[in-house]
């Protein structure tokens, strides 16, 4: 391995909380949530090489190499920072794929302060972070220092928040993954016909009523737990009915917060005490990963 390659860890993230407003005129949806990170992540080795550029996966279900976000964060840091070279990226996948933690833009993120830290003029963080936030809305967060954040707009915009305590964490990934695309598709489907899951709230605005955070708010598991939510949990229950007994399930164990993060499908449950597996039922343990929540974010670190 030449002098020149670093180490990332590609921490995954949680969607605490989720509300999406309705499309703009830019075709996305605003949203308004609150990030988390957890221990959970891809290893990742960028190696600096003299020409050739290739991307190695261990691991499953990333598709080919050009459609993988750590090859596209790459090729786009390269051109836009008028990268000479070459670069050979290593990467192990151990973050579900598809299920709303982020996998891929960790892996992209990650790419990305990899190269920055080795390259001999680095960008500034505001164009690393637009660079990051034009490639999809969780990078801007996986890419800064904020172990949590409040962020807003399409994820661009955030707010750094003091890291809440190490807690165990249980993840569920159900059978079923969704694709963001469909998940945005079957939100706005249900708004326009009023079953969106707005009905047992009253007449609420899509996004839901008007809030004002206070910071004592976001300062505990308890009390995030008491207001948090996610627009895309009953539109992607009412399409996999089973997502709403898994989450009964981890609602009614010891977590002090459940739900599910991003558009799914995966569940998660932030524990007091470390989980009891014989409470698992048999045909769900390998679906279920245990980690804990994030109290710092993993800078790479030079290999070789
Ligand atoms: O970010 P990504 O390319 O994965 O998004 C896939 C699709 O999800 C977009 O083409 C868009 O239709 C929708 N989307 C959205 N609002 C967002 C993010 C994604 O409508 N904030």
């Amino acid at each position: 391995m030449s002098e020149l390659a670093v180490r990332v860890a590609a921490q995954a993230k949680l969607n605490l909380h989720l509300r999406v407003f309705p499309r703009d005129e830019s075709g996305y949806h605003p949203l308004e949530t609150i990030f988390h990170r957890i221990d959970l992540a891809d290893d990742l080795v960028v190696e600096i090489t003299s020409g050739t550029r290739t991307l190695d996966v261990a691991g499953t279900g990333t598709g080919p190499v050009e459609s993988n976000l750590a090859w596209r964060a790459a090729s786009a840091y390269a051109e836009h920072n008028r990268w000479p070279g070459g670069f050979n990226i290593a990467l192990t996948k151990r973050i579900p794929v598809g299920a709303g933690l982020g996998g891929g833009s960790a892996d992209a993120a990650a790419v990305l302060r990899a190269l920055n830290s080795l390259s001999p003029s680095p960008m500034p963080a505001p164009r690393l972070l637009a660079l990051g936030g034009s490639m999809g809305s969780d990078i801007p967060f996986l890419l800064s220092d904020a172990v949590m954040a409040l962020a807003w707009s399409r994820g661009e915009r955030m707010l750094s928040l003091p890291p809440l305590p190490r807690h165990d964490l249980l993840l569920m990934t159900p059978e079923f993954s969704v694709t963001t695309a469909d998940a945005y598709r079957w939100l706005d489907e249900d708004r326009a016909r009023g079953s969106d899951g707005r009905e047992s709230m009253g007449e609420q605005p899509p996004g839901g009523e008007a809030i004002a955070f206070d910071l004592l708010d976001l300062s505990s598991w308890a009390r995030i737990a008491k207001f948090a939510r996610n627009d895309f949990e009953p539109v992607v229950a009412a399409r996999h009915p089973e997502l709403s007994s898994y989450l009964a399930r981890l609602r009614s164990s010891r977590a002090t917060l459940a739900g599910m993060t991003g558009s799914g499908s995966t569940l998660f449950g932030v524990l007091d005490t470390p989980p009891d597996y014989s409470k698992v039922p048999e045909e769900h343990r390998a679906r279920v990963t245990t980690t804990t929540t994030s109290i710092d974010v993993v800078q790479p670190v030079r290999v070789g």
